[in-house]
């Protein structure tokens, strides 16, 4: 993997050695021991009829030792992922703080100490990253993180170090939609350290972009990291289910992966903060992981109960499967389309079809439009 930008945490030999290492015991565990564990839980199937199939399967598969091995190597991966990347972190903590008082002063930034996380973050440590997105840590360490951290967990596929494939392919498909429009001022709720945000801007030159997430931390870093980017990026601190902006105010608001790691009322809730955020005629677009559960492999709804019970994502499952037209139906949004578009690292517009071509090529998309 390349590096990336001037805020990313650096490795030293032996860190990038480390940081190697998980990343290939991680495409190990995916491509070599879950394809045979899939076939152990085809064996255990309780048939199309059966109204828990897949809790079933789980359940049968844990009377396996083999399958408790796959399941504590996954978590073991997982959590040294976090705690080398973290060491490594740590060790430049002062520098990265350094370099984030130095970035070119570019965007804004806002932070609101009284931002109090739902719950669904506050009670959990999505992806077993320590401290969670909240983090309430002086400095940018936390944003340092969730940065190099999450390439390494997308095992560098997604854009490499930069991680930021979702946010050309979410560009990509608003141009494919709707080529020609130039919103004037868009927004993304959930934005983590800006790794969307960024191909966001860069993509629609002409606009003012706002980004918001409940870390302050993870902001700080982000402002600088997009600063370095050479982009503008205005990033507040907040609940995406309370935005902080008034209504109306802008022509396209979009979330990546954002949806899956909030609850069933969570969804509801920041659907309907869309419809209150965008002017009359404004699109909203809800990127998200590339599987719908009626029509994955068992293994893959079996996976649904593993990221709940060994990845502290409980709501995995309930968000491939939310039927996303009747909930933007319900938010008050018309010309509503779902469907996947093919993973890109350019804006230009590309394929967008109801059929996955899985992990790291395509991503599933339900976007819209309020009405005038
Ligand atoms: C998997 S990360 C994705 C970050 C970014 N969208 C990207 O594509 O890189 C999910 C982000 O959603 C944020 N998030 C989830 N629920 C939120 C809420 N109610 N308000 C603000 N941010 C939220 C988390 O804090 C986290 O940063």
């Amino acid at each position: 993997m390349t590096e990336g930008h001037a805020m990313l945490a650096r490795t030293n030999h032996d860190e990038r050695a480390e940081q190697l290492f998980v990343r290939d015991l991680k495409t190990y565990i995916a491509g070599t021991l879950e394809p045979s564990i899939a076939k152990s839980a085809e064996c255990l199937d309780p048939g199309e009829g059966h109204n828990s199939r897949a809790e079933t399967t789980y359940r049968l598969l844990q009377e396996s030792e083999s399958f408790g091995g796959y399941l504590s190597l996954r978590r073991a991966s997982q959590e040294l992922l976090w705690s080398l990347v973290g060491a490594s972190v740590d060790r430049q903590r002062g520098d990265l703080d350094a370099a984030a008082r130095s970035a070119p002063v570019r965007g804004s930034l806002t932070l609101d100490p009284q931002t109090k996380q739902p719950e669904y973050l506050a009670d959990r440590d999505v992806h077993l990253m320590p401290g969670g997105y909240g983090a309430d840590i002086e400095g940018v360490a936390q944003g340092a993180l969730m940065d190099r951290g999450g390439a390494v967990y997308m095992l560098g596929r997604n854009g490499g170090l930069l991680n930021d494939g979702r946010g050309w392919t979410l560009a990509s498909h608003l141009k494919t939609r709707w080529p020609g429009r130039a919103p004037k001022r868009i927004l993304e709720l959930g934005c983590g350290i800006g790794a969307s945000a960024v191909p966001l801007a860069k993509a629609f030159p002409q606009a003012e972009v706002h980004a918001l997430d409940v870390g302050a931390s993870m902001l700080r870093y982000a402002h600088a990291r997009a600063a370095y980017l050479d982009v503008d990026i205005h990033f507040t601190q907040g609940n995406a289910e309370r935005a902080p902006y008034e209504d109306e105010s802008f022509d396209c608001v979009f979330t990546c992966v954002v949806l899956h790691e909030t609850s069933p009322a969570g969804i509801e809730a920041i659907m309907a903060e869309c419809a209150r955020l965008l002017k009359p005629g404004g699109i909203v677009a809800h990127l998200e992981v590339p599987q719908r559960y009626d029509s994955v492999p068992l293994w893959t709804k079996v996976r649904g109960e593993i990221e709940h019970e060994y990845n502290n994502e409980p709501n995995w499952k309930v968000a491939i499967s939310a039927d996303y037209a009747a909930q933007l139906t319900r938010a008050g949004f018309i010309d509503i389309e779902t469907g996947f578009q093919d993973a890109v690292r350019d804006a230009s517009p590309g394929s967008f079809d109801q059929v996955s071509k899985g992990v790291f090529r395509s991503w599933f998309l339900a976007s819209g439009v309020k009405p005038q």
